[in-house]
């Protein structure tokens, strides 16, 4: 895959996704959303990835958010094709049938803490900024930030964020749980790709339905999600890799899990 603004590199079933634009510290254009749609896209079809990584190039950003320059200048009417593009790509990331670990490389802000609100898990490297700064341009979030936020954080904390435009440190996001792990700069890919490898080598398909029982039950009421676990659960005793990991299990050996 060729593009722009995203690279994207396989190291065996794992897709690093880079936002490529150091120089303006991976900002997002429409152009930008455009060619992380169609990533995702492929990469969801892909049944040789197993699990997704997105991170920033350079130093300094995972990303300092949607670019401020065009939107400087952006109609209503254009302001709402960003927003909903915008949503179109943090639903895919949300939705992908596997896994998706954000690699938090420095700052991420506005748009860019919104990409990795829709990942399943966060890690972070000690230099991390991240949050939702976009009160201070005259503007709310707009590519997921208020919904996601306040599910992740809470709503009082997501106002707090919101409403100041605070920026947190490492520290301070791993207490509110806004990022699940914080490591040491130098190591952060090594650690991401270490938990990478670890969720590749459990079963693709029972992944992609307990990802979408947590995800989608997480909108529903308790009884409702409590049976959808159950369709998803019997779900599991129709597939190859549930007879794999429990006869791997009484044979005392590791299961061969083939996303089947
Ligand atoms: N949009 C456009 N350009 C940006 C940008 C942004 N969001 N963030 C950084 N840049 C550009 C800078 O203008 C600069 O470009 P030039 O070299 O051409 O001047 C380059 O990236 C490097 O940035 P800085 O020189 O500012 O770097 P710094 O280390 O001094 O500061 C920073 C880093 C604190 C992150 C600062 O760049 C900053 O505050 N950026 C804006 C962050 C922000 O407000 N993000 C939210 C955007 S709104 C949004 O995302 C809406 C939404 O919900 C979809």
């Amino acid at each position: 895959m060729d593009f722009k603004y995203v690279e994207v590199n396989k190291e065996e079933e794992i897709a690093v996704v880079k936002l490529n634009r150091p120089e303006k510290l991976n900002t997002l254009n429409l152009e930008g959303l455009r060619e992380l749609l169609e990533v995702f896209t492929v990469l969801e079809r892909d049944d040789t990835v197993k699990t997704v990584v997105l991170t920033g190039a350079g130093e300094k950003a995972f990303s300092a958010g949607a670019d401020i320059k065009k939107m400087e200048k952006m109609s209503f009417q254009e302001a709402r094709v960003f927003s909903i593009l915008g949503h179109e790509v943090t639903k895919k990331i949300e939705n992908l049938n596997k896994p998706v670990i954000a690699a938090i490389n420095g700052y991420a802000l506005g748009g860019g803490c919104e990409l990795a609100l829709a990942c399943d898990l966060r890690v972070a490297s000690e230099n991390v900024r991240i949050g939702q700064p976009e009160i201070n341009l005259g503007i709310i979030p707009g590519w997921g930030g208020t919904q996601r936020l306040s599910r992740l954080v809470g709503l009082s904390k997501a106002k707090m964020l919101i409403y100041t435009g605070k920026v947190l440190n490492a520290e301070e996001a791993l207490e509110i749980g806004l990022v699940d792990l914080v490591v040491k700069k130098e190591e952060l890919m090594s650690k991401v790709m270490e938990l990478a490898k670890e969720i590749t080598n459990k079963s693709s398909l029972i992944l992609s339905f307990v990802k979408k029982a947590l995800n989608e039950g997480f909108n529903m009421d308790l009884n409702r999600g409590c049976e959808l676990e159950t369709e998803l659960f019997s779900l599991c005793f129709s597939t190859e890799d549930h007879k794999e990991g429990m006869e791997a299990f009484l044979e005392k050996r590791k299961p061969e899990f083939k996303g089947k």
